[in-house]
């Protein structure tokens, strides 16, 4: 693998670092001293398997769990989360894999859904506004911001999704799955609009299983295995060398099917891929 995107500094500030992160459920531990570090406009892809801990990180960093040891440092200054509204209030943002959209409710109400901590309330044309503000700086393709959620495809509701996150501001955001449930045309907004939210100087996170998505967006790729650490990683990774990463394993389908691919491409090309 080449070392040139390594020497890259990373693009910002750092907002975010997390040392020695474990968070025990019972006798499950299902996060043991984890480190991560997300600086302002970069996206940080995290990759591991089913019960790898990703979920589990991310609710530790929305406040939903608290870590058992481990220390969180945003913005330069050491934190503890109590709750989800800490994360909030310190500017760190979650879009879950559910949503949290309500159906039968309009773009503007959604985006404005739960905001009752804001200092002001705002009346429905500046609401509007504001909302649509916040859509076209992600340059969203949603037709009305007075159509139901419901009306919406899976694009346009994560785009919602996206837009309410960004509603108070904040300098860290995470995606758990934002391309999970979409076709091709969709995801490649989803990431799009994704890149729109680093380039403002957000760190993110997203969570993925889709190694394309990861790769074509990602700066950085932290893997983890069995809730610890294994690995960073950057998008011009091999899928094999992420695989086995993720899996922990040099021999698997992936790897073999990738290696007879490599082979053929070498039989009809004679070109030797290193
Ligand atoms: N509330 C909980 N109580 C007990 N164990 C939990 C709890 N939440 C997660 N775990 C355990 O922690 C481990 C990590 O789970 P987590 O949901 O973080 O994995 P994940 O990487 O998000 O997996 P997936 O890709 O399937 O979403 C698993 O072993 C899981 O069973
Ligand atoms: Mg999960």
């Amino acid at each position: 693998m080449s070392n040139t995107s390594q020497d890259m500094p990373p693009a910002g500030e750092p907002v975010l670092s997390l040392r020695g992160i474990c968070k025990q459920f019972g006798a499950v531990s299902a996060l043991t001293d984890i480190d991560l570090d997300v600086h302002a406009g970069e996206v940080v892809a995290l990759v591991g398997d089913n019960g790898a801990g990703k979920s589990t990180l991310v609710k530790v960093l929305a406040g939903v769990h608290q870590a058992t040891t481990g220390t969180m440092t945003f913005r330069g200054q050491p934190v503890t989360l109590a709750g989800p509204n800490d994360a909030l209030a310190l500017g760190i943002a979650t879009v879950f894999q559910d949503l949290a959209l309500c159906e039968n409710l309009d773009v503007v109400a959604n985006i404005f859904l739960g905001k009752e901590m804001q200092p002001y309330a705002l009346d429905e044309v500046s609401m509007e506004i504001r909302a649509w503000t916040l859509l076209n700086e992600l340059s969203a393709r949603i037709p009305s911001v007075r159509v139901p959620i419901a009306s919406l495809s899976g694009g346009q509701r994560q785009t919602v999704a996206i837009a309410r996150s960004l509603l108070l501001e904040p300098k860290l955001i995470m995606l758990d799955e934002p391309t999970a449930a979409l076709g091709v045309a969709q995801t490649a907004e989803v990431l799009n609009l994704i890149e729109r939210v680093r380039d403002r100087g957000l760190g993110v996170i997203m969570i993925s299983h889709n190694m394309e998505d990861v790769r074509a967006v990602a700066d950085r790729i932290v893997v983890l295995r069995l809730g610890r650490n294994n690995g960073i990683f950057y998008p011009d990774t091999s899928n094999q060398e992420l695989v086995s990463a993720i899996t922990g394993a040099a021999d698997n389908a992936v790897s073999r099917r990738s290696g007879r691919r490599q082979a053929a491409q070498h039989n009809v090309t004679g070109e030797a891929r290193a």
